[in-house]
């Protein structure tokens, strides 16, 4: 019987095999790498360029970090709910922040996007590829270059016409618990999964908010996909890292750290402390929903079916990263748990006096 349901498990991935067109079989590109769909090969182009040209050799520094957060700043600006009133609801991941840059970049949220997006406009233009497409590839490449980074999807094919967005669609530090929800469930994401976007943040650090501290980062591991943001942001904040308070700031755990008013907000809500706690205890699990997440992210506004898988162009991130730990001079009783219904996950107390977390360098 056995046997049987293998033989035909083999006959139907053959006639499967047969029935593949001879545009999109796995091709063998012009540099001599591998990919499932020949029109994938153009990535590999773009993959070279960016990493020696724009992620200064492959980094994990503030290009890719930067490049990571425009790909929330693009897709996020969708609205199910303008559309349904009659409004225009955003392009989703359709490159617009990039296309309409004299727009979008005057509004507030995304302050201190210029750089990458002034800095990514010649790569897309040079090797043909859309915007929205390049700004999702970009992302995904940046954070494979951290230690220990996901595996990010890919898919490639999304039209390089865009409108402006709307105003108001990204999310703001200074919003509140439930204005941060609400936006992401008219965008198509619960509760858990907004948590799962902010995964990201682990390799998140702020220039503007406080102008005065740039690249200083959300957690004292900035380079590392650890699961360090989650801890440290659950640590009681004691002190202002830079100059004052801001709009959207609140007060840090650490010298050197930024902590989010967004993020504490979110860490201590009853819908969505519990699953914080959970990327603590289970890294495979925190890198699995965070890939989730974003492949569905980067599909907004897109249909994927209509789409061309190409994430075997995307590099395996290397490196190792640390069990989640209390940073040097704090203890657990320095942590303000919010989950009651499950117990805060184990993490080792690292010995030493505390010292400063240095800033994210910018290298652009
Ligand atoms: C995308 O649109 C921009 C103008 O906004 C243009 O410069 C660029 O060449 C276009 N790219 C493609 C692939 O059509
Ligand atoms: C650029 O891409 C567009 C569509 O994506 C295509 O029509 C055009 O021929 C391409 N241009 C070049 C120079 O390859
Ligand atoms: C948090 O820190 C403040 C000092 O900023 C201190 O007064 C308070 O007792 C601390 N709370 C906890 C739970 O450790």
């Amino acid at each position: 019987m056995f046997s049987k349901v293998f033989l035909s498990l083999v006959v139907l991935a053959s006639s499967v095999a047969a029935a593949v067109p001879t545009v999109g079989r796995r091709a063998t590109c012009a540099n001599g790498k591998t990919t499932a769909n020949d029109a994938c090969c153009v990535w590999f182009d773009v993959l070279d360029d960016i990493q020696e040209n724009l992620f200064h050799g492959g980094q994990c520094g503030e290009d890719a970090h930067e490049s990571l957060r425009l790909t929330f700043h693009d897709a996020i600006a969708f609205s199910p709910a303008l559309t349904a009133a009659g409004q225009f609801g955003g392009g989703g991941a359709d490159g617009s922040i990039i296309a309409h840059s004299d727009v979008e970049l005057t509004y507030p949220v995304n302050d201190g996007l210029d750089e990458i997006v002034e800095a990514s406009r010649p790569f897309a233009i040079k090797h043909n590829v859309s915007f929205g497409d390049f700004i999702q590839f970009a992302g995904a490449v940046g954070v494979a270059n951290c230690n220990g980074g996901p595996q990010l999807s890919f898919f490639a094919g999304r039209s390089n016409d865009s409108q402006p967005s709307p105003p108001n669609l990204v999310p703001l530090p200074s919003d509140t618990a439930d204005t941060i929800l609400s936006r992401f469930s008219d965008a198509g994401f619960d509760a858990v999964e907004v948590v799962w976007l902010l995964v990201s943040h682990t390799v998140g650090s702020q220039n503007t908010v406080d102008s005065s501290i740039p690249g200083a980062p959300f957690d004292s591991t900035p380079s590392d996909f650890d699961a360090q943001f989650f801890v440290e942001t659950m640590l009681n904040g004691t002190l202002v890292p830079g100059n004052g308070l801001q709009d959207g700031e609140v007060l840090s755990p650490y010298p050197g750290e930024f902590r989010l008013q967004s993020d504490f907000a979110l860490s201590r809500d009853s819908r969505t402390t519990c699953e914080w706690q959970k990327m603590i205890a289970d890294r495979a699990n925190m890198l699995e929903k965070f890939e989730i997440t974003m492949l569905k992210m980067s599909l907004l506004g897109f249909d994927q079916s209509a789409l061309t898988d190409c994430s075997d162009v995307i590099p395996t991130a290397t490196g190792t990263v640390q069990d989640p730990f209390i940073p040097a001079g704090l203890t657990v009783d320095d942590l303000q748990p919010a989950c009651s219904s499950s117990a805060f996950p184990t993490v080792t107390t690292v010995a030493g006096a505390v010292t400063s977390i240095p800033a994210v360098p910018l290298n652009s």
